[in-house]
């Protein structure tokens, strides 16, 4: 599959889906990194009956493939979150849905299989509304709550600033509430900033879900979030729309995995559009992979049977390398010799 992107007629909304934070390094190098990788295919390994079956403490999946938390899909597409959804379950890939979806939970979980629901958290200025996503997420059959750390505040992302951008009235973060609301009314729904490790602790301590952090980059808080009873981190510069010049995921995960030993799952994303790049990134050390703005195009490309047929071409993509790289089984992969091309 070749590298694609998607351009947008609404050029407004083409800078908030495609851009980054301050230069677009940290975006620019996500990418890069992943097409600098080179693998060194095993051989006489028996691959007639590879397949991509995943199975951690999150549960059986048919591939190491994960959505990705991503604000507002009515954006890309009417139906909004509920095509997601369905494509989800369609494809036995679990999706995290993100604080900021614009359909109602109640909504999705009617599509989505409680196996393959993974709700994404902040922490809120306002403890109401996280305690809000917690509960719902337990009424509502969450297998993981996917907190989002290092997002204190937004990054500035130029190309959004200078195209104007801002979420149409008609589009809506839901949060359960009884008010749908946009993100710019209610300061009650900004973020955190005070938030610190205790405030993951209550967390882990408010329900049994397990809890995931998505944002991790040093090993040190790698090894803190096991500490502290997480059940698992994504490594993660949030698609480079954060901080600028923060290192990429793929850079940090070796250092990761050696601290982590094993004791929790690490999951990996940024940049991620092709199934090559699934397996580059489980040969560097990732034990799932997170797509982000891949399903947002082709969302906005055609819908549910765009993205059907995208995750279907891409789980197809990665058993086929599977199979020309030696490895009938994803644990396989991380046993590949990963070179740098400079
Ligand atoms: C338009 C957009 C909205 C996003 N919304 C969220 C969000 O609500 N919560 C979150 O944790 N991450 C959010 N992210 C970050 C993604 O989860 C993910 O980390 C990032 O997109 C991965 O990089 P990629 O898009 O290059 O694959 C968003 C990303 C984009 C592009």
């Amino acid at each position: 599959m070749k590298y694609f992107r998607q351009v947008f007629e609404d050029k407004r909304l083409q800078a908030y889906i495609n851009g980054g934070a301050g230069d677009e390094t940290a975006l620019q190098e996500n990418e890069a990194i992943l097409q600098s990788l080179r693998l060194i295919p095993r051989v006489m390994m028996d691959v007639e009956k590879a397949n991509s079956h995943v199975n951690d403490i999150l549960g059986a999946h048919d591939s190491p493939l994960v959505i990705g938390p991503t604000a507002f899909h009515r954006l890309v597409s009417t139906d909004g979150e509920c095509s997601t959804a369905l494509c989800s379950k369609l494809n036995n890939i679990p999706y995290v849905v993100s604080s900021f979806a614009s359909c109602d939970v109640r909504e999705i979980r009617e599509i989505l299989p409680a196996s393959c629901y993974w709700q994404q958290l902040y922490i809120f200025n306002d403890p109401a509304i996280t305690e809000e996503i917690v509960s719902d997420a337990e009424k509502f059959a969450a297998q993981a709550i996917i907190v989002t750390v290092g997002t204190p505040v937004s990054g500035d992302r130029p190309r959004e600033r200078q195209a104007g951008w801002s979420v149409p009235a008609g589009v809506c973060a839901r949060f359960n509430l009884k008010d749908p609301t946009t993100i710019s009314q209610l300061a009650r729904v900004s973020i955190s900033q005070s938030a610190t490790w205790d405030d993951i602790k209550n967390i882990t301590m408010m329900t049994s879900i397990p809890i995931l952090l998505k944002g991790i980059l040093d090993p040190d808080d790698a090894l803190r979030a096991v500490q502290i009873g997480c059940s698992g981190i994504i490594v993660s510069n949030h698609g480079g729309r954060q901080f600028d010049h923060s290192i990429s995921a793929l850079d940090t995960i070796g250092d990761i995995k050696e601290i982590v030993q094993g004791e929790i799952p690490i999951y990996l994303d940024g940049g991620i559009r092709t199934g090559l790049d699934v397996v580059k990134s489980i040969a560097c050390g990732a034990d799932r992979v997170l797509l982000g703005r891949a399903i947002l195009w082709k969302l906005h490309e055609g819908g549910t049977s765009a993205l059907n047929e995208y995750l279907h071409h891409i789980n197809e993509e990665i058993l086929h390398i599977m199979k020309l790289c030696g490895c009938p089984t994803i644990s396989a992969i991380s046993g590949l010799k990963v070179v740098r091309r400079v």
